[in-house]
Formats: C-alpha cells, sequence, structure tokens
C-alpha cells in the first residue's frame, strides 16, 4: 500500500510542523479528511488553538470544528506520525542573510521523530538547495536514517496570501516535488487530494523551491522599477499612477504600482535567492539593486514629509503627523516587517511627533516589536497626513475627511494614490507615490 493509501485508510497519519500563517491552515484543511497532530514550539500559540483560536486572526473558529487534529508543543507525540510537513519561518537576521534556525530546529525535530518508510515535506519558502543540502543532512545525521532509502523528502511551496478570501489554499494550484518518482507521485496524490486545481509536478525538489522565489522576486524586482519611475516623475511634476494608467493601455504592459514592500515575503525571499548566488561567486545586480530601492522607499517618503514642512517654515520638532495604517498591507492585522516603522523611526529622527493609527494592528504588539503605540483616537489639526496602508477602512473616508483634520497649510502624502482623482476635494497640497 503506497503512503497516500495508507493516510486515507487512517493507519497513518501528518504532522505539519509550525502553526502560523501557512501551518494552521493546511494542518485544518488535511484534518478535515485524515488523522493530523498539529506541532509548534510556540506553546501559547498551542494553547489558543486547543480552544479554537488562530493566534494569527485568519481562521474562524467553525474552521475548527469536527477536525481530526491534536496540537501540540511536545516533540514526543510527533513520533506516531509517518508525514512530516514543515512550514515553519524563513527570516533573515540584521545583515539581510537567511536565518535558518527554524528549519535546522524543525528538521532536528523530524531527526528525532522520523522511523522507516516516512515522509518529509518542506512548504518554507527558501532558495533552491536548501531541502536537500542543508535540511535532510541534519535528519540524516540526527535519525541514522538515509534518504531514498529510508525515508523520502517533497518540497511544496505554499502560494496563499493572508487576508485574500477569494483565494483560499484549496483554490490556488500547488507546486509539488519530490526525491524521486514515487515521493513525486505520493506527494502529489495527498496535496490533490485537498487543492481543488490540483497540482503542478515541478521536475525536482530545486527547481520548485526556485519557483516559489522567483515568483516573490520578480514582484520585488518589478515594485522597485515603479518606485525608482516614481521618483523621476515626482521631480518631473507628474503623477506615477496617472502615467501607470496610460501605459497599462497597451496589452503587453504589467500594471504594478509603486509602494512600500514589507512583511515576511516579498521583502524577505530576495535575500535568500541573493545569498544562494553569492555562495556561488555571483552577484545578481538587478534583484539587489530592487532590495535597495525597495527598502529605500520609507526614508524617502519620510524625506518627503520633512521638505514639505520646511517648505512651509515650520519648526518640525514642533510639527505632528498622522500616519494612518501599520500593517505592511492593506486589511491583515500583520504588522512583520512592517515598513512603516521605517517611516515612524525616520520621522523620529528629524524630531517630528508622529500618530499613528490602525484599525487591523495590535497596539501591544506593536509597542513590543517597535516601541510605539497606536493612538487610541484621531487627534489633530495634523501638519501632514501619510495615507499609507489602504485598509478598506480608509477607502471609504470622504475627502474632505483628510482637510478637516489638517491645518490650512497641511498635506496629504496618499501612497496609494487612492484620492488623486478627488485630491482638489482633500483642500491639501496633494502629493501620491
Ligand atoms: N504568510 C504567508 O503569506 C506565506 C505565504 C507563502 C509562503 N510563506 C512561507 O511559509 C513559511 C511559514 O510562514 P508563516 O507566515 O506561516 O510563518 P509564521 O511566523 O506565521 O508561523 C510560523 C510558526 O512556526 C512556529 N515555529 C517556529 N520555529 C519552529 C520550530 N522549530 N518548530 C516548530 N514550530 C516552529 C512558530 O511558533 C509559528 O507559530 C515561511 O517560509 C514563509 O516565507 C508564507
Amino acid at each position: 500500500m503506497g503512503l497516500f493509501q495508507q493516510i486515507e485508510s487512517g493507519e497513518k497519519s501528518i504532522c505539519v510542523i509550525g502553526l502560523g500563517y501557512v501551518g494552521l491552515p493546511i494542518a485544518l484543511e488535511f484534518a478535515k479528511k485524515f488523522n493530523v497532530v498539529g506541532f509548534d514550539i510556540n506553546a501559547s500559540r498551542v494553547a489558543l488553538m486547543q480552544q479554537g483560536i488562530d493566534p494569527s486572526k485568519e481562521m474562524d473558529a467553525s474552521e475548527f470544528a469536527n477536525r481530526k487534529i491534536v496540537f501540540t508543543s511536545d516533540p514526543e507525540t510527533i513520533k506516531s506520525c509517518s508525514v512530516y510537513i514543515v512550514a515553519v519561518p524563513t527570516p533573515i537576521n540584521e545583515a539581510n542573510e537567511p536565518d535558518l534556525k527554524p528549519l535546522i530546529g524543525s528538521s532536528t525535530a523530524v531527526g528525532r521523530a522520523i522511523s522507516k518508510g516516512d515522509y518529509v515535506i518542506y512548504e518554507s519558502t527558501t532558495y533552491p538547495g536548501c531541502t536537500e543540502e542543508d535540511c535532510v543532512p541534519v535528519i540524516e545525521e540526527i535519525s541514522g536514517l538515509k534518504m531514498y532509502t529510508d525515508f523520502k523528502v517533497g518540497y511544496s511551496p505554499e502560494r496563499i496570501n493572508p487576508g485574500d478570501k477569494e483565494r483560499p489554499l484549496t483554490k490556488i494550484l500547488k507546486i509539488v516535488s519530490g526525491c524521486d518518482e514515487e515521493s513525486l507521485n505520493e506527494i502529489a496524490k495527498l496535496y490533490e487530494s485537498i487543492i481543488e486545481p490540483g497540482v503542478y509536478r515541478a521536475a525536482s525538489i530545486k527547481v520548485a523551491e526556485a519557483a516559489k522565489i522567483i515568483e516573490n522576486t520578480q514582484r520585488d524586482v518589478n515594485i522597485s522599477l515603479m518606485n525608482e519611475l516614481s521618483m523621476i516623475f515626482d521631480k518631473v511634476g507628474i503623477n506615477t499612477y496617472d502615467v501607470i494608467e496610460a501605459a497599462g493601455t497597451k496589452w503587453n504592459f504589467h500594471k504594478y504600482t509603486p509602494g512600500l514592500v514589507g512583511g515576511h515575503c516579498i521583502g524577505v525571499d530576495p535575500y535568500y535567492l541573493l545569498h544562494k548566488a553569492e555562495s556561488m561567486g555571483l552577484h545578481p545586480r538587478v534583484i539587489a539593486a530592487g532590495r535597495f530601492t525597495n527598502d529605500s522607499m520609507a526614508a524617502h517618503i519620510a524625506q518627503a514629509a520633512i521638505k514639505k514642512l520646511n517648505k512651509r517654515g515650520k519648526v518640525v520638532k514642533d510639527c505632528h503627523i498622522l500616519i494612518m495604517g501599520a500593517t505592511f498591507k492593506e486589511n491583515v492585522a500583520d504588522i512583520r516587517n512592517s515598513k512603516i516603522v521605517d517611516i515612524v523611526n525616520e520621522l523620529k529622527s528629524y524630531s517630528v511627533n508622529v500618530d499613528v493609527v490602525d484599525p487591523h494592528a495590535d497596539s501591544e504588539e506593536l509597542k513590543h516589536e517597535y516601541g510605539f503605540e497606536l493612538n487610541p483616537v484621531i487627534q489633530g489639526p495634523y501638519d501632514g497626513i501619510i495615507l499609507a496602508v489602504s485598509h478598506n477602512e480608509y477607502l471609504t473616508l470622504a475627502p474632505q475627511w483628510y482637510g478637516e483634520h489638517c491645518k490650512p497649510d497641511g498635506f496629504l502624502i496618499d501612497l496609494k494614490g487612492i484620492y488623486r482623482d478627488r485630491k482638489a476635494l482633500t483642500g491639501l497640497e496633494y502629493s501620491s507615490l
């Protein structure tokens, strides 16, 4: 009997390691049909999940009901499982280099738990070669077992986009790969059982790893081009969104928009690819330049605000700026690697007083991670407003609202160009990226 049949019959069970934005949805989806153990090293997150609460605030309580799942932070419990799906974070360190600690830690846990005939499938985003060259050796050393003969390995990257209710996990075609033909087929069957559009069988584990990383690298580089263009068009005195709209009438123009690139994926993953390239003596200039441009945007925006204050002859330490939005993107609570923080810090470095509001972010989490809190109420009148994140709550505000919360000589920096067609109604000096 193949692995998938054994899972299907209930003879064998699946362990999902790392129950965050990626791991929890996959664990709960498999648990509709199969026996699942959800393992996470963070005991307080596990305690919440045991009560049917998603600590990442993405899944409703109803999505925990009637699932064949046990949540645990006890590594002993996972020894009875036969398929280990690893969905731990892949962050970067201060020097923008891959921090493989979670991947090595979870591979160590797998090494202690794994038995002959078991499977390990990595879902974490990483550079091509990481699974076979960095993770598998850890499992082999700790378990004394060998890939191919004793256990099988696969890689299946995750493409979900938290906050996007239109495209849940089950509706996104999934890339799968395996260390050999047999594992590729068994892993494909496993995911085909939950993914409606089915799976794409990649030629190898490295191809699957590379495919995921270029999806995000391509996006990063394209956004960086738009950011660079926005700086040029700002000097020319034209609106970048107007230019993009006009150019977008051509059939083969790709409509990317300028903006901050934060979060744990697009702003991070290209560094994994850069690391791999550099380890082989290559120095990819386009990818590195894209990262540099996107990482510079927050300072560029803050300095644009400072210039507006100076132009008005204001003493910056007496000025108050309101920043609307603190999360790394719209309509989510996720503040990881939010570039709004860089705008706040840059403005504060000039001694400007900064108020930050956000209907989704958690003030305590911001305080803990970045040292500033949200303002419970919008005060004002402000010297300027930076509309930074296009949360739905902000899209419905009348343009006049901004004028009403600013001094008469105030300004609005609308990073997403939301009000560019109604800018006169704001009653403020208006600019977007
Ligand atoms: N969030 C996304 O939108 C998204 C989309 C596609 C791919 N990815 C990738 O998926 C991976 C996971 O991302 P995420 O957003 O789910 O991360 P996350 O931070 O939301 O969750 C990770 C979980 O793993 C746990 N963890 C950390 N180290 C562990 C260990 N050694 N053993 C067990 N558990 C451990 C943490 O406690 C946390 O609960 C990353 O590689 C990420 O790049 C994320």
